[in-house]
């Protein structure tokens, strides 16, 4: 087992006793304890989103990808998507709904920015829209936006909105009900902190009706094969369309188990406090983070690099033991790179990201002030006690 810790963008950093809960050996997709663990895994993915039971949860075999594509059984020939884009995942909406015959705009955002409320609503004024996608955080940059404000701004003019969380559930504020959001997606193995393997997909009443015979779609990622399977499982009951991402399911028991005992609202309260010491100890040692003041995240941070090269410092991080992730978007892919802090984020951690960053730098010819960044996190924490 590599000791190293593992800061990426998802999977981030790992649970023993929620990993290894996926080895559960000798049990079959039609046995009873995968039926318990189905259907504490559905009911806890609502849990997690704010969602009351009048919602329907589908775990299905893919990842945050594949849940974003099985989306588009909500729509049907000719619907019209804005994308709301803030980067490389927001993009991702255009590669996906071009292989369907939807049509779509795309408003995009600058590096480190969000495209605004106004901007949305501006659109959508002139022009009619059936549907529209939002990234809640978008893991290219580690913006965040309003996302409460942006969809009671959307609300009136859309019929269905969709929500991208999968850098978001589990350990960002979100309350699908009261928001009234229809469709929020996320995956197994980022905020949730699970063995990677399951998309997941939390769909309104609303949104389900809008699953008919006329809805465009795949056939394996397809919600109309999944609903009646979804519906035994809460039931306690089985199912079968295609093998069910078992061993991932048992990993996303365990861990809804951990956030229950922990609550979602402590959780997000941990994230919160991890970023915020994060970003003062980054800002303390003289780096600037790539997302602007008010639209930063708790759980992904970019963080700009200076002097020297982010290939060559990514793998000094590494050889120091703690691995990140390059930077992905476009525009700014050299200049950066990002850091993950979620799903069982601690104090601990956030040190020791901060003191390899300012090490690993500084032992490349970085001008950096080690030691205040390593204060910085220390005050942040002081006081608080942001443990699972
Ligand atoms: C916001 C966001 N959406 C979608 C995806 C795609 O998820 P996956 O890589 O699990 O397919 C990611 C992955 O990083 C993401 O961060």
């Amino acid at each position: 087992m590599v000791s190293r810790l593992l800061m990426h963008v998802g999977p981030s950093l790992s649970n023993f006793n929620v990993l290894s809960s996926a080895n559960a050996t000798n049990i079959g997709f039609a046995s009873p304890e995968f039926n318990e663990a189905m259907k504490s895994s559905l009911e806890g993915v609502r849990y997690v989103m704010g969602a009351d039971e009048s919602y329907t949860p589908f775990i299905l075999p893919c990842s945050g990808t594949g849940a974003m594509e099985s989306t588009v059984s909500f729509l049907k020939k000719g619907s019209r998507v804005l994308i709301v884009s803030n980067g490389v995942f927001g993009d991702r909406w255009e590669k996906i709904l071009s292989r369907y015959p939807v049509e779509f705009r795309i408003l995009k955002a600058n590096p480190g920015s969000a495209v605004s409320v106004d901007q949305v609503v501006a659109e959508l004024r002139t022009t009619h829209y059936d549907a529209v996608t939002l990234t809640h955080v978008e893991t290219s940059t580690g913006v965040r936006i309003p996302l409460k404000s942006m969809v009671a701004a959307v609300r009136p003019f859309v019929n269905l909105v969709i929500v991208d969380g999968v850098a978001s559930v589990g350990g960002e504020k979100l309350n699908m009900s009261e928001w009234k959001i229809d469709v929020c997606l996320t995956a197994s193995q980022k905020a949730l902190g699970a063995q990677a393997g399951a998309g997941i997909v939390v769909a309104s009443e609303h949104a389900v009706s809008m699953l008919k015979e006329e809805s465009i779609s795949g056939y394996l990622l397809d919600l109309r094969n999944w609903l009646p399977i979804m519906g035994e499982f809460l039931k306690g009951r089985g199912g079968y369309f295609a093998t069910p991402p078992v061993g991932t399911v048992f990993s996303v028991r365990s861990s809804i188990d951990l956030i229950r005992t922990e609550t979602i609202e402590r959780r997000v309260e941990r994230h919160k406090i991890c970023a915020e010491a994060f970003r003062n100890g980054i800002k303390a040692m003289g780096l600037e983070m790539v997302a602007g003041e008010g639209v930063r995240s708790n759980t992904v941070s970019g963080v700009y690099l200076k002097e020297i090269d982010t290939g060559r410092f990514l793998q000094e991080c590494m050889a120091n033991g703690v691995e990140f992730a390059a930077g992905v978007h476009p525009l700014i892919k050299d200049r950066y790179f990002r850091v993950g802090h979620m799903g069982w984020v601690e104090p601990s951690h956030i040190i020791k990201a901060i003191d390899t960053i300012a090490k690993s730098a500084i032992s490349l010819g970085a001008h950096l002030n080690r030691a205040d960044g390593e204060k910085a996190v220390l005050e942040t924490f002081e006081g608080k006690v942001p443990c699972f």
